[in-house]
């Protein structure tokens, strides 16, 4: 056995400030993205604890981002809130957004819910609408699992054939479909930013196959795949961006539009968190350890 990294010291020592201040072992972690943070208030808070207040911790520097975690029930299921996350174009390195994620996993959190707002590719989208990520293209051109690998926290060179969880999908789309809720679906291309893309990029990025694109979640995802969590992601599309057409895109009009389609987005939570809960159940019931 080698030295321990420096990595999983700085979980260990986050991991004894978080696990002493939680009173409850969720197994469902969310991710709140920009202008979803508010969702967090249709949960029934047990505790919270500021990123601040955790060491090694990194500090949301965005004001539309709060930056504490949160855990309760959500829909009867025990769940654990990152209210306010952590972008490449911030400054933060790639491992320091896997930080979080790292943290939930050690904390034995097994399926990861990640929300952003993203801005839509796909002409047939319109503001407002939901999107169920089916898959991703990383474009930032970097990675959270650069660097010796730490065996401990997941293998070098982790299969991303399914990154965003079939089973899961089906639940969403189902729950979405019986509460009469227009889901979309498809691919997220996550950029660095914080530039906004210019119009040949979006004809880029729509080519490649892209539905979607925004400045998070790809870092979180690969962290979350390498921790062996399985992942469900929903974007908030917060504007459709038309190449041949194209329109500024102001944040306060994403943060705007990302939050006026929040209870929606509330709503599918809501009807597919408890169903997600008894699929992981039963899937650690039948002995097996994945979904
Ligand atoms: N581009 C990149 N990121 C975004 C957008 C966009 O149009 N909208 C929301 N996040």
């Amino acid at each position: 056995m080698g030295e321990p990294s420096w990595t999983t010291l700085h979980l260990d020592e986050a991991y004894e400030v978080v696990a002493s201040a939680m009173d409850l072992h969720p197994r469902c972690g969310l991710v709140l993205g920009t202008g979803l943070s508010g969702m967090a208030d249709a949960m029934s808070v047990q505790g919270e604890l500021l990123y601040t207040a955790v060491p090694h911790h990194p500090i949301s520097t965005v004001p539309s981002h709060q930056g504490r975690y949160l855990w309760g029930t959500w829909a009867g299921v025990e769940v654990m809130v990152l209210q306010g996350r952590f972008h490449l174009y911030e400054g933060y390195s790639p491992v320091q957004i896997a930080f979080p994620i790292r943290l939930m996993a050690r904390l034995g959190i097994k399926v990861l819910i990640v929300s952003n707002a993203a801005g839509g590719l796909n002409p047939r989208f319109e503001p407002g609408d939901l999107m169920l990520i089916t898959d991703h293209i990383n474009f930032t051109g970097q990675n959270p699992l650069v660097g010796p690998n730490v065996d401990a926290l997941g293998p070098r060179f982790p299969d991303m054939t399914e990154p965003y969880c079939r089973r899961l999908q089906d639940i969403v789309r189902k729950e979405a479909l019986k509460a009469g809720l227009p889901l979309r679906e498809g691919v997220y291309a996550g950029v660095l930013g914080p530039s906004m893309e210019t119009a040949a990029e979006t004809r880029f990025l729509r080519a490649a196959g892209a539905d979607a694109v925004g400045m998070s979640t790809v870092m979180e995802v690969i962290a979350a795949v390498h921790a062996g969590l399985k992942v469900v992601g929903i974007s908030v599309i917060s504007n459709v961006n038309r190449p041949d057409c194209y329109e500024p895109v102001p944040l306060e009009k994403v943060i705007e539009t990302a939050s006026a389609a929040g209870p929606k987005l509330m709503h599918l939570l809501e009807r597919s968190l408890p169903r997600i809960a008894t699929t992981l159940e039963d899937s650690e019931n039948d002995g097996k350890d994945s979904l």
